[in-house]
């Protein structure tokens, strides 16, 4: 069985996907941490995120880099959000995301385009959101337990950026799949949330058991 979680930037997808995975007995994989290895990438080989040839380039980076702390880092998304506007990098990580849902028992996966590219047969997706300002209050939160400081207009009007490239892009943009139930997770704790996530897809396991 494949489950499909989409969402924005800090809408609590990562977590709500880690928390499936455990309790269905699932694999996961965070597509988001390919997208953000290869604009590390870029900027560590001093290329230029926008330009497509040096993107591709990138495309081939080390598998130790996904375990590189820095991937996690503001900075490091927003590269992502770079290179993931172009479609030959969205081509060259299609297969390595196909080949995760596709393993046998099957597996959970987040990202932006999980439900509409990578694997719109899922068993049950979930569109995760949340207002930009709780998002943005996330993400401090996560700054100040991490010792840094930030602004949080900055923060918001950084989210919206993010938000609006991967929306409005040309190439698998951020939007609901089509069966995906929507989560809004704005006023909910992480346990809430994660007990409503559960509940969206065993109901539609069920539905689709009956089909
Ligand atoms: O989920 P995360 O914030 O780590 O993703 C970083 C960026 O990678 C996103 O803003 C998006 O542009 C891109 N991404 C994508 N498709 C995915 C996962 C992430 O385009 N499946």
């Amino acid at each position: 069985m494949i489950i499909a979680v989409d969402g924005p930037a800090a809408s609590g997808k990562g977590s709500i996907a880690r928390a499936l995975a455990a309790h269905y007995g699932l694999p996961h994989l965070d597509t988001g941490l390919l997208y953000r290895a290869v604009g590390l990438s870029v900027a560590r080989a001093g290329g230029n995120a926008d330009d497509p040839h040096d993107a591709v380039a990138a495309c081939d980076f080390p598998e130790s880099l996904l375990m590189d702390t820095e991937l996690r880092n503001e900075a490091s998304g927003a590269l992502a959000s770079r290179v993931s506007i172009h479609p030959q990098v969205r081509a060259a990580l299609i297969q390595r995301q196909r080949d995760f849902a596709m393993q046998p028992g099957g597996a959970v996966l987040d990202g932006r385009d999980i439900g509409t590219v990578i694997a719109p047969g899922a068993s049950a997706k979930l569109f995760v959101i949340a207002s930009p300002e709780v998002r943005a209050d996330r993400r401090l939160n996560e700054m100040h337990r991490n010792g840094m400081e930030a602004d949080r207009d900055a923060i918001i009007a950084d989210i919206r950026a993010r938000d609006d490239r991967d929306m409005n892009r040309d190439h698998a943009p951020l939007k609901q799949a089509e069966g995906a139930d929507l989560l809004d997770t704005s006023n909910l704790t992480i346990d809430a949330a994660v007990r409503q996530a559960i509940s969206l897809v065993d109901a539609q396991l069920d539905r689709r058991s009956k089909e």
